[in-house]
Formats: C-alpha cells, structure tokens, sequence
C-alpha cells in the first residue's frame, strides 16, 4: 500500500469531530490582540503535540520493522508440539523489528553495532516472539552485568558523548566479551542492509514435544539475499549523507515487490547431552559448532508487508522474550533469565498497561483472554464479561497443561556464575573465530580493533583491551598490540 491510498475525506475537525473553521489564525481579542483561551482549537493542537513523543526504548531505540510469512518447510513435530510449526505448509503472520543497539532514535543506520532481529509469530496459541539479534553471542552472559554494559555504550554522563574510554574498559574488565567483540569488529559488523544480514536467536530456547521430551534449539535465519557488508570508511560516508539508509531500503524493497526472505535452520541438542556438551550450552558468550550440531532447514521467512503508521505500529511494537506458546520455552541461560522480566516491565513504562491490546501487538490468529481489566486506555474489550476465576458463568479457565517442561535442579542459592564445561573459557571461541579468517579479513578486523582501542585516554585500559585479543590468539594480539602502538605513538 502507498501512502497515497491514506487520504480522508470530509472537513477538517477538532478531536471531538466538530469542524473547523480556520486552521491558519488563532482567535485574538481584535486584530493584534493577545489570543483567547476560548479558540480551543490551539489548546488542543498545542497539548496534543506536547505529548506526542513517548519514552524512547532504553537500547534499540532506533529501528523499522515490516509485517511477513512464516512458512514451514519441515516437520519438526518429534521435536516440539508447537501449534504453529505442526505442518510443512502451514503459514504464520509475522512482525519482524530490525534496530541499531546504542543510537538514540534519531540515530544513523550505517553504523557498527549489533542489529537486532526482534520477530513476532502471530500463532493460534498466542504469540510467539523470538527477541534475537545478527549476532549468534553477545557481550556478557550475566543479566546483572547488562545495565551497566550499555550504560557504557550511551552517553557518558559528564561529556554527554559515547567514550571509547568507557567502551574499552568495560569489555577489557570484562574478557567474556571478547568473543562478540572480535565478531562485531569483523566484516559483518557493519550490515550493508536489515536485508542484507542473518538473524539469530542466540539464546538456547526449550522445545518440548508431545511427549513431554525436552530438546535445547538454538534459531538462525540465514539471509536469501546474501550477505553484504559495508567498509568502514563508506559507512561513516552514509552515516553522514543518509542517515535513514537501513530503514528506507527495506521499506522500498517492499514496496516494489522485491519481498526480502530469510532461509529459518535449528540446532538441536537433546537434553541428556546437554550436562556432557564441551561448552556449557546456555553461555550466550558462545556458539555450538555446526560440526557438533548442524543447522537443520525448518522454514522460510518472509517481509511482504510495510507498516502504515511507523508509530502506531513500530514504535509501540513491544517484543519479549517471555511470550512463549505451547512446545516453547526459556532454557537456563542466566541472560535469557533476566531478559524474561526486563521486556514486559520495559513495555509497562514506556507504553502502558494496556500495550499488549494495541493492534500490532495483540494476537491476531487468536484472542486474549485474561481477567486483568482496566488502568489507562483500556478500550473496554472485555465488556460485561467476570472478571475472576474460577467463576461459574463460564468465563475462561486454566489448561493444567504448562507450555514448557520442567528442568531439574540441584544445589544451593546463592550467587553463582555460569558454570564452566570441559573447553568453556572466555577465549577459545575468539581465538577460533580469528583462525576462521581470511588473511584480509583478519586486517581489516585489525584495523577496526586499533581504530577503536587508539582512542582511549590511558594505556592500562589499552593494555587490557589488547591482552584479551592476545589471549585469544597469540598472532592476533601481537597484530593488534603493534597496530595500536602504531597509532597511538
Ligand atoms: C540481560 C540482558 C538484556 C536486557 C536486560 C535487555 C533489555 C532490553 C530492553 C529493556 C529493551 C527495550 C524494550 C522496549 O522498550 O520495548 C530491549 C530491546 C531489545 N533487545 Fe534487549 N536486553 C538484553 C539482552 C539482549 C540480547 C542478548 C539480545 C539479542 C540476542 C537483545 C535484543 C534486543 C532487541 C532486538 C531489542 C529491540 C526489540 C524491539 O525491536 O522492540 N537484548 N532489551
């Protein structure tokens, strides 16, 4: 649909519908004479336009999304008893989200961060959303450790800008990260596209069958259009000249037809081999190696539908990691953990109460029923419905059927870290990930590494940074550290 097709017809009128008579001069007392709280017409535009911005999100505030099909092109079903995977063929509606991490709303497209990939499945059993990113590892593997972590990539409170300094000691201090770090420094740290990258769930998610049998998954969408990338130096040029580059690509791509897909693979360990896996398989600082579980082709994704409002539909978008469906649920991952409350108290902030009823973000393949009622902009769904249960006039009741399976736990409370598995340590995937690459591409990841380490202010928080890459691997640090000797001088 164009935009074009979006004309109202009728007169201009106010918020309650009377029409207006003149919307080029406010009433004054004569000509030239102060304006009059009567011409309610002003009041009402000025107050209206003074609430017209809601709190932006905390990270991935800048972001366009695209409504698609899910189709699926395997039976998973010895696997999981999710409703919306049950048949090859069977087709879901979707809403996918692609962002930035660190930019303000405002921001420019072309930049290196992560890109989120944040996906609602629009199922019988309600909605599924998949909140992942391009990246199949992130930076920490701690929940705790997250506000201070962006905290670092935002505005440093004094200079009100982004500070390597800041940037560099965290990851420094922090050696898990090295893993991420390496990768976001690569050639696909910065997409040419939202259309142009994979997305991944990155966590490993719960997928129970029939039986009650348990599989640990992990989710890649694999981009049919290809992998493209941009050097550095053309994306600080389109940053520059085309701020919105991302966003308008994709929603041009749509609009003439060029529908971008995403081929839609599992990896699945059965639970039994999860406490023996060489790495602990809920570390999100790491990836299974395909030779150990390879990817295997479930579906096809598909974006063939633009929003009509970008605000109505994307900006009060809301995803969360703990909207699961039947068959479908969290793993262990401490990560995942916390993320199963940030998500729903972030939308109680910044959208309201009643986020989960707006069009885009209710279900729309089947319907809520709840007992919670009211607080601000309830639109009255529930009518004269009880609204308590049990009750007795035939008002929705419990299933007694969990949508996940249980795990089973041992030991005692307290605060643990992540436990280590026989090859786990921060460095051994960083170090595999470097030896992966071509020799150009290990320069060029050189080069962005140096760019960003030379402009820290102090040499220890140089000196850290590096001695993780050196950990990682020897060559690799021993490039780097030469490399950002040779700039820093
Ligand atoms: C414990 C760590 C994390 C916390 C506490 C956290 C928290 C948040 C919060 C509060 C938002 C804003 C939500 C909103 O206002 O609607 C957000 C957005 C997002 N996060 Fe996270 N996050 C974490 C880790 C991750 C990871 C590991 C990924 C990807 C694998 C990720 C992907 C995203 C995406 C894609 C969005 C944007 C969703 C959208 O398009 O609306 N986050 N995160």
């Amino acid at each position: 649909m164009t935009q074009e097709a979006h004309v109202t017809q009728g007169p201009l009128t106010t918020e309650a519908g009377a029409p207006v008579a003149d919307n080029q001069n406010s009433e004054t007392a004569g000509v030239g004479g102060p304006v009059l709280v009567q011409d309610q017409l002003l009041m009402e535009k000025l107050a209206h336009f003074n609430r017209e911005r809601i709190p932006e999100r905390v990270v991935h505030a800048r972001g366009a999304g695209a409504y698609g099909t899910f189709t699926v092109t395997r039976d998973v079903s010895q696997w999981t008893r999710a409703a919306f995977l049950s048949e090859v063929g069977k087709e879901t509606e979707t809403f996918l989200r692609f962002s930035t991490v660190a930019g303000n709303l405002g921001a420019a497209d072309a930049v290196r961060d992560p890109r989120g990939f944040a996906l609602k499945f629009y199922t019988e059993e309600g909605n599924y959303d998949l909140v992942g990113n391009n990246t199949p590892v992130f930076f920490i593997k701690d929940a705790i450790k997250f506000p201070d972590f962006i905290h670092t990539q935002k505005r440093d409170p004094y200079t009100g800008s982004q500070e390597a300094d800041n940037v560099w000691d965290f990851w420094g201090l922090s050696p898990e990260s090295t893993h991420q770090v390496t990768w976001l420094h690569g050639d696909r740290g910065i997409p040419a596209s939202y259309r142009h990258m994979n997305g991944y769930g990155s966590h490993t998610y719960q997928w129970t069958n029939g039986a009650g049998e348990v599989f640990w998954v992990k989710y890649h969408f694999k981009t049919d259009q290809g992998i493209k990338n941009l050097p550095a130096a053309e994306a600080d040029r389109l940053a520059g000249t085309d701020p919105d580059s991302h966003q308008r690509d994709l929603r041009e791509s749509i609009e003439r037809g060029d529908f971008p897909s995403w081929t839609v693979q599992v990896q699945i360990m059965p639970a039994a081999e999860a406490a023996g896996y060489r790495f602990n398989p809920f570390d999100l600082t790491k990836i299974w190696p395909h030779e150990d579980y390879p990817p295997i082709d479930i579906g096809k994704l598909e974006l063939n539908r633009n929003p009509e409002n970008i605000f109505a539909e994307v900006e009060q978008s809301i995803f969360s990691p703990a909207h699961f469906v039947p068959g479908i649920g969290p793993s262990p991952d401490k990560m995942l953990q916390g993320r199963l409350f940030a998500y729903g108290d972030a939308h109680r902030y910044r959208v309201g109460i009643n986020a989960d009823h707006l069009p885009v973000n209710r279900p729309h393949a089947t319907e809520a029923r709840t007992h919670s009622r009211d607080g601000f902009l309830y639109d009255g769904r529930h009518k004269g419905a009880k609204n308590y249960e049990p009750n007795s006039f035939g008002g929705p009741h419990q299933t007694d059927r969990p949508l996940w399976s249980a795990s089973a736990v041992s030991g005692s409370t307290g605060s643990h870290p992540a436990a280590t598995h026989a090859e786990d340590n921060d460095f051994v995937q960083a170090g595999d990930l470097y030896r992966l690459m071509s020799e150009d591409e290990k320069t060029r990841l050189i080069e962005n590494l140096a760019a960003g380490i030379s402009g820290v202010s102090r040499d220890d928080i140089a000196e850290r940074a590096i001695n993780n890459f050196r950990q990682a691997d020897g060559d690799f640090g021993k490039r780097l550290e030469a490399a950002v000797q040779a700039l820093r001088g």
